[in-house]
């Protein structure tokens, strides 16, 4: 996915490839500016007209790159939604709540009679914890927080198999986030909904998510079992972020890797070789030369460093 801008093309991620089940819920961890939004928009075609996507996003064996519009609107209300980050401005400012999620349910089920329109738009609305007498409000009569949980109920609005939330909690404060994350685990469970988490709270990633992959420099760099990838982080990147665990809803934390000096690179002038390896505690000479891939570091797991290599071996 590279980006087409007035300073050059920035190849915002690269080689990333992973399945997500029916059901099943994907964290997606990493500094700011590693790719996850990125990846996020691209699994939707969401990214600004001009940037180059290659490769396939596979929804039941269909490309999501190459769909005609017609099936693409109709995926994107109907299988996959999106909670943007920072979209808390992105609400019509000149129509109710209630107007804008009723046009959404009307775009997924128009043969709704108007009572079972009321009941849904109530229903929505009380799942993410705004009362439904609140949904002749509009936009600026709500606290950033109820604009964020209008957001989560307008991107369920049309039952989508997968929810894929960037940062949906970052915006609230701590009570609401808990309720927030309550609330999407039991949607998760009881609709069977498919989602990816995008966090850079790694306390939010490991209550939500069973697996995750962070990210780094516009790749994956592990992959697992979240308890496992946290507790026992098999890549050196894992371990600083694992060791900067955050206390639950630290407004502080932004994931700040410990011990770790700088920044991520900028995606135009990757470093060579693993592209961690100016920060790593753990790098040695082949590091800066090194082509580093995802290699399998234990059961259901992989991590793309040399280390792993020397403890599990080289992969035949
Ligand atoms: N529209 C854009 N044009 C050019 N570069 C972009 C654009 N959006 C993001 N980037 C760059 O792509 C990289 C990844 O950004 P992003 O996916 O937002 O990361 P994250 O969500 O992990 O913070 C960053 O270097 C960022 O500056
Ligand atoms: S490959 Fe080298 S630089 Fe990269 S994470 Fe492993 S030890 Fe560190
Ligand atoms: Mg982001």
């Amino acid at each position: 996915m590279t980006y087409r801008s007035s300073a050059g093309s920035v190849p915002a991620v690269r080689g990333v490839s992973f399945d997500l089940a029916a059901g099943e819920v994907l964290g997606l961890a990493g500094e700011s500016g590693c790719g996850k939004s990125t990846l996020a928009a691209a699994l939707l075609r969401l990214l600004p007209p001009g940037t180059l996507v290659t490769g396939e996003v596979l929804l039941d064996g269909e490309d999501v790159l190459t769909m005609r519009p017609g099936r693409l609107r109709a995926v994107r209300w109907n299988d996959m939604s999106i909670v943007f980050q920072g979209a808390l401005h992105s609400l019509n400012p000149v129509h109710s709540i209630g107007r804008q999620i009723r046009e959404a349910i009307e775009i997924h089920r128009p043969k709704l009679a108007s009572t079972e329109l009321r009941a849904r738009l109530g229903e929505l609305l009380e799942v993410v914890g705004i009362p439904a007498r609140r949904a002749s409000d509009f936009p600026h009569q709500l606290s950033g927080g109820q604009r964020q949980r209008v957001l989560i109920a307008l991107a369920l609005a049309c039952d989508p198999r997968l929810l894929i939330a960037d940062e949906p909690t970052t915006a609230l404060d701590v009570m609401v986030q808990a309720q927030v994350l309550d609330l999407l685990a039991r949607l998760q469970s009881e609709l069977g909904l498919a989602m990816i988490f995008v966090s850079h709270d790694l306390s939010t990633l490991s209550y939500a998510c069973e697996r995750i992959a962070v990210m780094y420099a516009g790749r994956v760099v592990e992959e697992g079992p979240s308890a496992e990838v946290f507790g026992k982080p098999a890549h050196p990147y894992t371990g600083a972020l694992a060791a900067a665990f955050p206390i639950i809803g630290d407004p502080t934390f932004r994931m700040r890797p410990s011990g770790l000096p700088g920044d991520p690179p900028d995606p135009r002038d990757l470093p060579s070789g693993c592209p961690f390896h100016p920060r790593c505690p753990v790098a040695v000479a082949e590091c800066v030369t090194a082509d580093v891939e995802l290699w399998p570091a234990g059961e259901n797991r992989r991590a793309a460093c040399i280390h792993v290599l020397e403890r599990v071996g080289v992969p035949s």
